[in-house]
């Protein structure tokens, strides 16, 4: 079974919905997964990620780039990159924010650097956009992520209200692709 840990900064809450529905996707191919969010990282916590065979990163655009908690966490994985402990996991973020680009990208971005600094094995959505006329915003991967999930929650939208019903299946659904890269690359590369 493979081991699955969530990463994630959530400021309000959103981030945090996003995470959930990651969880519940990855969870629902088998896959051992849970969530851990930076601010709970303890020596056990870093344990769990040592030892995890795929690593979801997951933060809110805040001025163009991740959250400044998110990149705390980042700092501090220099430890187990000194080591290289995390080479050759599994590796793949979302991130959230209010407006529909707001240049989420550059937060995916970061999240593939993170893992190339760790050399690990980057897994995108492997999602097609709903980016027709007769799209609507409930549609699968409306916001259009391909490197990483894009979710989007209105700047005055409480964390109950957004993001939408589509995002959040869009996120269960990246949860599972996730889980089964995860357990296709365990089973052609054993750890
Ligand atoms: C400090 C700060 C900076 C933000 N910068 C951006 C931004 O660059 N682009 C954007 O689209 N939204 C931006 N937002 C909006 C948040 O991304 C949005 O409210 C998001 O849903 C927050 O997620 P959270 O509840 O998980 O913290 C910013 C919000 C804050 C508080």
């Amino acid at each position: 079974m493979s081991k699955i840990v969530i990463v994630y900064h959530s400021g309000y809450g959103h981030t945090k919905k996003v995470a959930e529905a990651v969880l519940a996707g990855t969870l629902e191919t088998g896959a051992e997964a849970r969530l851990l969010p930076v601010g709970e990282i303890d020596d056990a916590g870093w344990e769990e990620l040592a030892t995890a065979d795929a690593i979801i990163f997951g933060a809110p655009t805040y001025m163009g780039g991740p959250s400044a908690d998110f990149k705390k966490f980042a700092d501090a994985s220099s430890k187990p990159w000194f080591g290289q402990t995390w080479k050759d996991k599994i590796a793949a973020g979302f991130t959230n924010s209010a407006t529909m680009n707001g240049d989420k990208f550059s937060t995916i971005q970061y999240f593939v650097t993170l893992a190339m600094q760790h050399s690990m094995i980057w897994a995108g959505t492997g999602m097609m956009p709903s980016n027709t006329k007769a799209a609507t915003r409930n549609d699968l991967n409306y916001v259009g992520g391909f490197t990483g999930l894009l979710t989007q929650s209105p700047a005055d939208a409480s964390a109950e209200e957004a993001p939408p019903a589509g995002d959040l299946e869009t996120a269960r659904m990246f949860g599972a692709r996730v889980a089964g890269v995860t357990a296709r690359w365990l089973a052609g590369a054993p750890r």
